[in-house]
C-alpha cells in the first residue's frame, strides 16, 4: 500500500476487529491518510503488536464487539482521547460452517451476535456522538448477495448488514452521517487461512473470480479509506462489493469440495 494522500487528516476513527486482516490493513491505511484511530479487538496481543508498530496515532481497547458496554467504551475512548469521532468501521466478524439441518443454535446465535448485532451497536453508539456528520462503514461480504453451502448464519448476518446500513443511512443522513457496507470477496486473512490449506477451495474461488486472483486486505482497505473520506461525500446506503467481480459468477460449493 502506498498513498501520498492525506484525505483523513484531522479525522478520528474507531475500528472493530482491527488487530488482524482487513481491519488491521484499514487502520494502517487510515493512519497513513492522516487519521487517528481507536482500535478495538478481543485479541489483546494483536492490539499490542499494532500499537507498537503504529505509535501515537492509535489507541487500542480490548473488548468484545458484540457487547454493548465494550462498544460504548470504544466510542467513549475516541471522544475522550481525541475529542471527536468522524469515522466508525464495524469490521469484527467470524465465520462458521454447518448445514442448516445439522446446525447448533448456539453457533448460529454467536455468528449473528458478532456479525450483525455488533455493527448495530456501533452504528447506535457512533451515531449518537457524531455531531458534525461522519462516515460509518460496516464489513458485509460477497455473501450478502451470494449464498454458500454451510454458510446460513454467515450469509444471513451479512445480508442483514447490507440492509442495516440502508436503514441507518435513512435515519442518520439528515445529520450528515453517511452509512455504507463494504463487501469483500475471498481475501487471504486469518479468517480464511484454513481454506488455503486446501488448494481445491482456493481454486474454486479463483475460478469464480473474473479478475483471476484472491483479494488482499489492502484491496479492501483502499475502499474503506475511500468510504471514510470526503471523496465519498455523496455515497450513502450502498453495499460496495470488492470481490474481483465474483458476484457475477457463482459461489464455490465448499461443503461439496470438502466432501462434507
Ligand atoms: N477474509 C475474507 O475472505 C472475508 C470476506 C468477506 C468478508 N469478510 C469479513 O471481513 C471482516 C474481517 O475479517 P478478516 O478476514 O480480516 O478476519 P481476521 O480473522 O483476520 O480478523 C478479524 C478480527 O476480528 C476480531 N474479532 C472477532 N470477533 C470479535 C469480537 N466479538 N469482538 C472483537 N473482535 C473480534 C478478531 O480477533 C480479528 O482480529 C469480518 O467481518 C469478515 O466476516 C472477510
Amino acid at each position: 500500500m502506498s498513498t501520498s494522500n492525506e484525505r483523513l487528516s484531522g479525522k478520528v476513527a474507531v475500528v472493530t476487529g482491527g488487530a488482524s486482516g482487513i481491519g488491521r490493513a484499514s487502520v494502517l491505511r487510515f493512519v497513513a491518510e492522516g487519521a487517528r484511530v481507536v482500535v478495538g479487538d478481543r485479541d489483546g496481543a494483536g492490539l499490542a503488536d499494532l500499537a507498537a508498530e503504529v505509535g501515537d496515532a492509535v489507541e487500542v481497547v480490548e473488548g468484545d464487539a458484540s457487547n454493548e458496554e465494550d462498544v460504548t467504551a470504544l466510542v467513549a475512548t475516541a471522544v475522550e482521547r481525541f475529542g471527536r469521532l468522524d469515522v466508525a468501521f464495524a469490521n469484527a466478524g467470524i465465520g462458521s460452517a454447518q448445514r442448516i439441518v445439522d446446525a447448533d443454535l448456539a453457533e448460529w446465535s454467536k455468528v449473528l451476535d458478532v456479525n450483525l448485532t455488533g455493527p448495530f451497536l456501533l452504528v447506535k453508539h457512533a451515531g449518537r456522538v457524531m455531531d458534525r456528520g461522519g462516515s460509518i462503514i460496516v464489513t458485509a461480504s460477497l455473501n450478502a448477495v451470494q449464498a454458500g453451502t454451510g454458510m446460513a448464519a454467515y450469509c444471513a448476518s451479512k445480508a442483514g448488514v447490507a440492509m442495516l446500513v440502508q436503514v441507518a443511512a435513512l435515519e442518520l443522513g439528515p445529520r450528515g452521517i453517511r452509512v455504507n457496507a463494504v463487501g469483500p470477496g475471498f481475501v487471504r486473512t486469518a479468517l480464511t487461512e484454513g481454506a488455503f490449506l486446501l488448494p481445491e477451495i482456493v481454486d474454486g474461488y479463483v475460478e469464480n473470480t473474473p479478475l483471476g486472483r484472491h483479494g488482499t486486505p489492502d484491496d479492501i482497505a483502499a475502499v474503506t479509506a475511500f468510504l471514510a473520506s470526503d471523496d465519498a461525500a455523496y455515497v450513502s446506503g450502498t453495499l460496495q462489493l470488492v470481490d474481483g467481480g465474483a458476484h457475477i459468477m457463482r459461489y464455490p460449493d465448499i461443503l461439496g469440495i470438502v466432501g462434507a
